[in-house]
């Protein structure tokens, strides 16, 4: 009989996570604690915007018109228990307040639910980005909770999708990883993800802290080469040479490769900067914290590129104040293709500017609603060229290819000043100056 599969925590992983499961043949069923994300899913909206998802979801909610049915969603834990035989826990592990350390509350409050319904065999998966050392803990907490006892059982199996590609990366993952204590768990995992795994996707079987090790470190390592480039950003801006070429030349070499090696005003996003303050707060607790004490300044090259963008804007504007400049700012989000607005470097520098007195208007394809309920005070445009016009300078922070489409010729016409600041090294240099504008990027020669 093929597997009946639950998913808790319909955020951004869970709802991919579970629409995908839905694909790949299995009855789901998902859960979240908040009553109106679960209406919405129910139906059919997603309540962010991701491509393709909202689409996935439609085929298969049940209820409908033409879907699948294979898709339900529930806020009944006992429902859940009683559906299911492999759970998979998706809810998200923000960081504390004021503290470096994850918040463990919803991933802990997750497991403390669902055990107590669990009076048959189960497998209990979690997917959610915690600190080394969580997973064992909570398979002692499921079998002293489950009223089945051992024969509940943990694995872990993080998740590594990127937003924008969620669904992409949830049903075609470049890599599963499955930390898991018996031979029953792996071959419950092996028969979730028979399809990618018949794709030639690899299957890298560890134990519990390996897997959850391996999550802090990639997203470790992606920062790393984010904050290495923008580091040479720098030194090029000292010496006078341009960090696309450089990055260019270095990626040919595959042992470095080409990705991961764009400068700008650096990473945001509900990841990459709590995952490695988390991986150091944890490391610290281990003892082991001078083996991390470099993302402490992959951290802060990152946090100084968005006061670099601020500066360079000043300057771009004659060197002193703001009072009485207006700032277009193309782009919101924290990265393109997503609505996602949280530790946005775009939003961070247009606060800072607008903080500082500039009269800043920001234009973004699909994270508007998001940065104005963040960011209220800032001015908003419902289009890029609204935006642009009086502008005494342009920021381009969100590389969406919306704004690589944009004639700079156009934009010359309703513009106060042809300055454009490029914060993300994605717009064609050439282009923007022949049209008369000035234009400046992070890392390059001025002309
Ligand atoms: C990341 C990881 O990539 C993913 O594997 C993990 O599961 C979750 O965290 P995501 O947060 O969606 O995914 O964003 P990602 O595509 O990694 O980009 C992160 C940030 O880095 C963005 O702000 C992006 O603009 C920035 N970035 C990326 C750069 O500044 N330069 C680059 O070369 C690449």
């Amino acid at each position: 009989m093929a597997l009946k599969i639950t998913v808790i925590g319909t955020g951004y992983l869970g709802a991919t996570h579970a629409a995908a499961m839905a694909e790949l043949g299995f009855e789901v069923l998902g859960l979240d604690v908040v009553p109106e994300k679960i209406e919405m899913l129910q139906r059919g909206e997603v309540p962010m915007y991701e491509p393709g998802l909202e689409e996935l979801l439609r085929k298969h909610v049940a209820g409908i018109e033409g879907s699948s049915g294979r898709l339900r969603f529930t806020m009944d834990f006992a429902e859940v228990a009683e559906f299911g035989d492999i759970h998979f826990v998706c809810v998200n592990t923000p960081q504390k307040h004021g503290e470096y350390a994850c918040d463990m509350s919803y991933v802990d409050a997750a497991f403390a639910s669902l055990a107590p319904h669990l009076t048959g065999p189960a497998l209990v998966v979690g997917k959610s980005t915690v600190p080394v050392g969580s997973a064992d803990r909570l398979a002692r907490t499921l079998t002293g909770l489950a009223p089945a006892g051992e024969d509940v059982e943990l694995a872990w199996n993080p998740e590594f999708l990127r937003e924008g590609f969620a669904v992409q990366d949830t049903l075609h993952p470049d890599r599963i990883v499955a930390g898991i204590r018996s031979e029953r768990a792996e071959k419950l995992l092996r028969e979730v993800y028979a399809t990618p795994l018949s794709e030639g996707t690899p299957f890298v079987v560890t134990d519990f802290p390996t897997a959850e090790l391996v999550k802090t470190a990639a997203n470790s390592f992606l920062a790393t080469k984010i904050s290495f480039i923008n580091a040479m950003a720098e030194v090029c801006e000292a010496g006078g040479g341009d960090v696309v070429k450089l990055a260019e030349a270095i990626g040919h070499d595959d042992r470095i490769g080409k990705k991961f090696l764009r400068a700008g005003i650096g990473f945001g996003g509900g990841c990459l900067p709590k995952d490695i303050r988390a991986f150091m707060a944890r490391a610290g607790e281990l003892g082991a914290d001078q083996a991390l004490t470099f993302l402490r300044e992959i951290d802060s090259i990152n946090m100084r590129r968005r006061g670099q963008m601020v500066e360079m804007t000043r300057e771009a504007l004659g060197g002193s104040s703001f009072l009485g400049k207006r700032i277009a700012v193309l782009g919101a989000t924290f990265k393109p293709d997503s609505d996602d607005v949280r530790d946005s470097p775009a939003l961070n520098v247009a606060g800072q500017i607008h903080l500082q007195g500039g009269q800043v208007t920001v234009y973004d394809p699909k994270g508007m609603d998001n940065a104005r309920r963040l960011f209220p005070t800032l001015g908003y445009a419902e289009t890029a060229v609204d935006a642009v016009r009086g502008a005494h300078a342009v920021l381009h922070l969100t590389e969406w290819r919306e704004f690589r489409e944009l004639d700079p010729a156009a934009l010359g016409e309703v513009a106060a000043d042809r300055v454009v600041l490029d914060g993300r090294n994605a717009l064609d240099p050439s282009a923007w100056r022949a049209a008369g504008w000035t234009y400046r990027a992070m890392g390059r020669p001025t002309a």
